[in-house]
């Protein structure tokens, strides 16, 4: 992807803005004013998503996963993956994945390794995981006869369904051993008081700034978990999801999120 030029909103920066960071520009900063006007609640779903992958992520931390490969994983922000898990788990492993350029050198100049711990970067397109499944940076980081948490936060509504991402995920999937986990956002279609009301204007306004963004309902987001046992409460809002407090705020809910794991 290029993003050399800044004639148009890219994604990475785009969440950037939209969770409050000020690495974006004024073409990015216009494409989320415009999204807003159709779905108010952009900004606070983004928080909802950003604490859903940091509660997800404990739990596969007490499942005893210690390696995270985090695909489509945005520009670094003030709370990282690699801080919750290393904050648990000091010797963890985190492999950051995103095919945007600015990512790469936001992520190379603020991502650090810890004396017990190690945080890399890889460079890849999730449309063609051979790249991630053959890397230098996957096998010389992890030890892929242990379970890996898989993180697709909010990366799968940038592929259309003719990059075919469902068999992207089902290879990585493949690849990994029993006790691995995945966990998933996407922008949902069919959450009524989220996106779902408005899904087709925000897929038309997102292309007019020129970004990709395919909202998906339930049955399809569900199919990227495959076999994989999803855990309670399964495929739910991602406020819904084991929330911290009792209860949750159904406005909040623009996106399906879940975890499965692999028997
Ligand atoms: C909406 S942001 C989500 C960032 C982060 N995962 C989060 O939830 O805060 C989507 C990210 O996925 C990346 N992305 C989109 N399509 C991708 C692809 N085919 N391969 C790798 N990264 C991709 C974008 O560059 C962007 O950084």
């Amino acid at each position: 992807m290029d993003t050399s030029t800044f004639d148009r909103a890219v994604d990475a920066r785009v969440h950037n803005y939209l969770a409050g960071e000020r690495d974006n520009f004024a073409v990015d900063r216009a494409a989320v004013d415009e999204m807003i006007t159709v779905v108010p609640q952009l900004r606070v779903m983004a928080v909802a998503n950003r604490e859903f992958i940091h509660r997800a992520t404990r739990v596969l931390v007490e499942r005893g996963i210690t390696q995270f490969l985090d695909i489509g994983a945005g520009i670094p922000a003030h709370r990282n993956l690699h801080d919750t898990v290393q904050g648990a788990v000091p010797h963890a492993r985190v492999i950051y994945v995103d095919y945007d350029p600015i990512v790469a050198v936001h992520a190379r100049a603020l991502l650090r390794s810890t004396a017990a711990g190690r945080v890399e970067y890889l460079d890849a397109d999730l449309r063609y995981p051979a790249t991630i499944l053959t890397s230098s940076v996957l096998h010389d980081t992890f030890d892929l006869s242990r379970p890996v948490g898989l993180i697709l936060s909010a990366v799968l509504p940038s592929l259309a369904a003719e990059d075919y991402p469902w068999s992207a995920v089902e290879a990585i999937r493949d690849t990994l051993p029993a006790g691995s986990c995945m966990v998933v956002t996407h922008l949902a279609s069919d959450i009524p008081s989220g996106s779902g009301a408005a899904a087709a204007k925000l897929t038309a306004i997102a292309a007019s700034h020129g970004l990709t963004l395919f909202p998906r309902g339930k049955a399809k987001v569900i199919r990227f978990f495959g076999d994989w046992e999803l855990l309670d409460p399964g495929l739910v809002p991602v406020s819904a999801w084991r929330p911290n407090e009792p209860g949750y705020d159904y406005d909040l809910s623009g996106a399906w999120a879940g975890v499965a794991c692999k028997r």
